[in-house]
């Protein structure tokens, strides 16, 4: 799991990381535990003690995505309802069963400190999230902010600045980059 100018904090735990991918200039912080195959973009940020639950399932994260630290992806989970034993501890013809879906956020995309994000959630580009969210899958809409549990509409969200300085940013490290640059491990300590 590593991409090219890419810096990650030491100190995670990837369940499969020839499943994952991490893009240019972003970030994973310490202590997080990552079961998916998670794919992330440019410029992104993965805050310390995160978690990324549901193996076999996949997060995509895009470009300049912040996710604040102690947030939860959940890309499985038992049917609590009707599922009957359930647990990695039970066997599989004893289980339950299961919620899975997949989990995507476009491109800066806003997530507040210890937030849910639930199977099947989609979010479209710029939605903020306010901390400590419960964010269900439904129809979110682009540059809008929600906080809440479950996460509701609080108000637009601006585009204009966040556009031109991501814009700017590309364009000066386009200019500086060095082709001799290559991917790191995962294990790396790298300071940012
Ligand atoms: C969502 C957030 C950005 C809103 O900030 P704000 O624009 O100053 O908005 P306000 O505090 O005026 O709140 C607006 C309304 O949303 C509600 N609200 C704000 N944050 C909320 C949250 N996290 N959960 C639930 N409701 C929230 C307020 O109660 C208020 O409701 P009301 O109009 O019925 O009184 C902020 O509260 C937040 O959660 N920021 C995330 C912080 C974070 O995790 N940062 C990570 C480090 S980068």
């Amino acid at each position: 799991m590593y991409g090219p100018r890419t810096a990650i904090i030491n100190q995670i735990r990837v369940r499969h990381p020839e499943e994952c991918w991490l893009g240019e200039y972003s970030i994973i912080d310490d202590f997080c535990y990552i079961a998916v195959n998670l794919h992330i973009g440019d410029y992104s940020h993965i805050g310390s003690n995160c978690s990324f639950l549901g193996s076999g399932s996949s997060v995509d994260i895009g470009d300049f995505v912040n996710i604040a630290t102690g947030c939860r992806f959940v890309c499985a989970g038992h049917d609590y309802k009707y599922g009957g034993l359930n647990g990695p501890a039970i066997p599989e013809e004893y289980r339950g069963h299961s919620t899975v879906g997949n989990i995507k956020l476009r491109d800066h995309v806003l997530i507040g400190c210890n937030s849910v994000i639930l199977p099947g959630v989609f979010l479209p580009e710029g939605v903020a999230i306010g901390a400590l969210s419960l964010v269900k899958p439904g129809i979110y809409r682009p540059w809008t902010l929600y906080a809440g549990i479950p996460a509701v509409e609080i108000g637009p969200r601006y585009a204009g600045d966040i556009l031109q300085q991501a814009k700017r940013l590309i364009n000066v490290n386009n200019c500086n980059c060095s082709d001799a640059f290559q991917g790191q491990p995962i294990n790396n300590n790298t300071s940012t």
